[in-house]
């Protein structure tokens, strides 16, 4: 397998399938093998696809919906564009700020994963307040929830395209406003030591 061959010539893993395939040999207990990686690689196509198109789609229908936006975006994405030779080019996409901001309020608005990041709880827990969980609860956090509490947004019922853009605007941390940004208040894209 050239995932295995690789490896052998101390090269970095090149593509999923060479992450998979070393994780599945990180994980001596479980005796994974190919069939284990091939299922693993359809279920990130899937969730890959599925979550982008949603995203996609849902970005669509607002556009429809609040035309102002349209041309505050094409504006956009043609400078971009015209200042990288008509190329699209990971930074070029990274610099389109308004874009950004924009997808994020629309998968803001139309959260489709009210409770996000399930865990399983693999020992007993006792928080510091005394909140106590059993080993084996399943946990879920309030994803949507806290995207409608006026605590972390402001006027979280209003649409508003630029949210975040001008909240990067007047921010020491702009970055960590950007789409696929995460922090506790905002879980879309899920949290743990695999996000950080
Ligand atoms: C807008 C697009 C996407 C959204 C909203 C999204 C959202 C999520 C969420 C909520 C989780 C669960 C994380 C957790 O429980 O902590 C997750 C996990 C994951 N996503 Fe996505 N995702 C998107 C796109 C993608 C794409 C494009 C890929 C791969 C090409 C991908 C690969 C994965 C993988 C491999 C995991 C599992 C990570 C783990 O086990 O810790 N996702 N995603």
């Amino acid at each position: 397998m050239e995932s295995e061959e690789r490896e052998k010539a101390g090269k970095q893993p090149s593509d999923l399938t060479d992450w998979f395939w070393r994780w599945t040999q990180q994980q001596k207990d479980y005796n994974l093998n190919e069939l284990d990686i091939a299922q693993l690689l359809a279920a990130n196509t899937f969730g890959a696809s599925f979550n982008t198109t949603v995203v996609l789609v849902q970005c669509l229908c607002e556009l429809a919906t609040r035309p102002k936006y349209i041309s505050l975006i094409r504006q956009e994405v043609i400078g971009v564009l015209r200042a990288n030779n008509d190329t699209w080019t990971k930074e070029g996409i990274d610099s389109m700020k308004v874009l950004d901001s924009f997808i994020k309020e629309s998968h803001r608005y139309n959260c489709f994963d009210h409770a996000g990041t399930p865990r399983v709880v693999k020992q007993d827990f006792r928080f510091k307040n005394g909140l106590h969980i059993p080993k084996g609860t399943v946990l879920m956090t309030p994803n949507a929830p806290m995207l409608f509490d006026e605590e972390y947004v402001k006027d979280p019922f209003e649409f508003d395209g630029l949210r975040f853009y001008e909240l990067a605007n007047n921010s020491r941390t702009p970055e960590m406003l950007r789409y696929t940004s995460t922090n506790p208040h905002y879980l879309q894209f899920g949290d743990g030591k695999h996000v950080w």
